[in-house]
């Protein structure tokens, strides 16, 4: 099939190796697939497409055994399938999760065989996109033999796309691919997209906007009258969002919705949406009742509440677990859940204390259905920060991490930063929450229920994800959500191999530079020592978060004549000592505060002494010109791939460069001034203008 827009990392690019090729022709060129749910059509599928173009030639695919050929693969379970039953005992099987896969090569009855197995079908499509990435990757598999399960059970992507509106909240991949006019017809590029999902692990979708409704701080830019989010709940959509559900089934991804803390009244017609009333509660039941009707293994709700203008229980005097518990509850007879966001701020002195103090307390109070959706960090997606001090702290409640897969604040569709050396960063990082030993990502394996969540950076556009190399982040999300014990650089080179070929010098080139984009971001953006949110905050909504603006929001880098930092020790707003272990004490010393988030827990003189001898100024100067080198640099290395990439990628992204690299002056002019505006403090060589 042509289609108007990429495969990003499913390529399936011919085998190159003879010996390989040989070797992964005779156990896979025939497959012997069950027939069963819809799963499996996935499965055949897309090992029509993969083998097709992995081996070259159309594979054969076969309702029995193939007794004619040298060797086969077989996609199907123990209990009518011979082969696999003499690849794999019962116990191995038993033993998995329904989301878990058995690959082994095996030989019988003289044959070459490759067997992929699970107790479900979703398993086997897991597995089956496993063994396609080995091929891809030119791995060997005559001694293949991988049990996996995913180490997290929820795994979920959210859009931010506003129904009938077309436009996606901080997408910069162009207009929303989800078509709500045209549904329930379904576009071809949804089964597609479900596909790309699945590859990575991803096993869940919520289509909708946090922000159902526009607040009206908002202003008039995009206040097209008309339909907005909190609309799908209403019957007459649901047939939309059902038609949806069967693309996403077949890759087992389950659907969600972003639903309205108001939708009692405004999609029923009740006069409150008060969590604690019995009309409310029965109202809830009645719609989850109404929507599993439909989609019988819908997957629930994603709430942004009492946030950013849009409703929630303080409404009704209730606090976020009554106002969880509700829909839990509704949720609850058709296994169901409800992702509660933990974003919330208002009119504190220091924003990021505050969603410890509204969570932390209702620790043990919500419900087995509810998920506690936290952000990796205190703020809001900054370049670089420290980790939410709710991790570790909530041992009671089911909680997920929320990352942000889209660039918001690190160079939207057009700077190259990938956000896996961050999300690495976070899920290493040691709550001590359980003792030392508690990292972020032992936190989020616990239970089901747990696990992770992605803002997605998808749209229209041909490649999907606006920036080529932002792909990456998108794939990556997937596969750390899947193994969050996998490395950045790991998952990195398999895209890169998977995306652009297995050319080693390429992937090699390629990761370097996916590798060293972030802190080249973060240099420029904040000068590389725990400042954050110099973003331009305009109404232009392109721009907005994207141009150098630090004169805007003074309040997050507390700048002044004196110094540079926010006190955020037990002499500020002591955010520090919601951390547990030693890092209370550790934050709250600037001689043993890492130096990466000084300024973040500490307002300091502009002379003051780092590490090394350099002054607080001088090195703020000094990172933000090298964050300017270091793009210049990845420029050069994407250059020099002209002629080994396919020639509309490599323009395509080495435009992006060139326009990143005048971005990236703009932002250090920019900031490096503001500082010197303040400090009266000339750079040490010279590079920073004194007027
Ligand atoms: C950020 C972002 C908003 C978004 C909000 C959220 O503040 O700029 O567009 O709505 O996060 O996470 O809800």
């Amino acid at each position: 099939v042509v289609t108007d827009y990429d495969d990003c990392w499913l390529q399936y690019d011919r085998v190159d190796d003879p010996d390989r090729l040989s070797a992964y022709r005779r156990r896979c060129l025939h497959a012997y697939v069950s027939e069963e749910g819809p799963e499996l059509r996935a499965v055949r599928q897309e090992l029509r497409v993969g083998l097709d173009g992995l081996l070259g030639r159309e594979p054969h695919l076969w309702q029995h055994p193939p007794r004619s050929q040298d060797g086969f693969l077989a996609v199907g379970r123990r209990d009518n399938m011979e082969v696999v039953r003499h690849a794999v005992d019962a116990a191995e099987v038993d033993g998995l999760d329904e989301e878990g896969y058995v690959l082994r090569a095996t030989e019988w009855e003289g044959q070459d065989c490759v067997v992929v197995t699970a107790n479900t079908d979703r398993g086997m499509l897991f597995g089956t996109f496993h063994l396609l990435r080995l091929l891809s990757l030119g791995e060997p598999i005559a001694d293949l033999d991988v049990v996996e399960e995913p180490r997290a059970k929820e795994r979920v992507i959210d859009h931010w796309d506003n129904p009938f509106r077309g436009s996606v909240e901080r997408g910069y991949a162009g207009q929303s691919i989800f078509d709500w006019e045209t549904l329930p017809d379904l576009r071809e590029r949804y089964w597609d997209y479900a596909r790309l999902l699945a590859s990575t692990g991803i096993n869940g979708v919520v289509v909708n906007n946090v922000n159902t409704e526009k607040p009206d701080r908002e202003g008039a830019n995009d206040a097209i009258a008309g339909m907005e989010g909190w609309q799908l709940l209403e019957s007459e959509n649901l047939e939309k969002v059902a038609a949806l559900a069967t693309v996403f089934r077949r890759y087992g991804v389950r659907t969600f919705l972003s639903v309205n803390y108001a939708a009692p009244m405004l999609v029923g017609d009740l006069d409150t949406a008060d969590p604690l009333e019995d009309d409310v509660e029965a109202w809830w039941k009645r719609k989850a009742d109404e929507l599993y009707e439909r989609i019988p293994d819908f997957g629930g709700f994603l709430v942004k509440a009492d946030s950013e203008g849009q409703r929630g229980p303080y409404d009704y005097d209730r606090d976020h677990a009554e106002g969880a518990n509700v829909l839990g509850r509704a949720l609850e007879p058709h296994d169901g859940r409800v992702f509660w966001r933990a974003f919330v701020y208002s009119e504190h002195e220091d924003r990021a204390v505050q969603a410890y103090e509204t969570f932390e307390p209702l620790d043990g109070e919500f419900h087995d259905n509810v998920t506690l959706q936290i952000k990796n960090g205190p703020i809001d997606f900054q370049p670089r920060e420290p980790v939410s001090t709710l991790f570790g702290a909530m041992p009671e409640t089911n909680v997920a991490c929320e990352l942000q897969i889209t660039q918001e604040y690190t160079g939207q569709g057009v700077h190259a930063c990938s956000h896996l050396p961050q999300w690495e960063e976070v899920l290493e990082f040691d709550t001590h929450g359980d003792g030392e030993g508690t990292e972020v990502r032992d936190l989020l394996v616990d239970r089901a229920g747990e696990g992770f969540a992605g803002v997605a950076n998808v749209g229209e556009d041909r490649n999907w994800t606006g920036h080529d190399l932002a792909q990456l982040n998108l794939y990556g999300f997937g596969r750390l959500a899947w193994d969050p014990t996998l490395g950045s650089e790991e998952v990195t080179r398999e895209w890169a191999a998977q995306t652009f070929g297995r050319n080693p010098s390429v992937v090699e080139t390629v990761t370097r530079i996916q590798e060293e984009s972030w802190p080249a971001v973060i240099d420029y953006e904040t000068g590389g020592i725990g400042l954050m949110h110099m973003m331009y905050n305009g109404e232009a909504r392109l721009e907005n978060h994207y141009d150098p603006g630090p004169e805007e929001w003074p309040e997050y880098t507390g700048i002044a004549e004196d110094g540079i930092g926010l006190d955020r020790t037990p002499s500020g707003s002591d955010y520090a000592s919601q951390y547990q272990g030693p890092w209370p004490a550790r934050y709250a010393d600037p001689e043993t505060c890492p130096e990466e988030l000084l300024l973040f827990f500490h307002h300091l003189p502009w002379e003051h002494e780092l590490d090394d001898g350099t002054t607080v100024i001088q090195r703020l100067y000094d990172n933000c010109f090298e964050g300017v080198e270091a793009v210049r640099a990845l420029r050069e290395r994407w250059s020099a791939l002209a002629g080994t990439v396919d020639e509309r990628r490599h323009r395509r992204v080495a435009e992006r460069f060139d326009e990143q690299v005048v971005q990236a002056e703009r932002w250090r002019d920019s900031l490096v001034s503001y500082f010197y505006e303040y400090a009266g403090v000339p750079d040490e060589r010279g590079r920073v203008p004194l007027d």
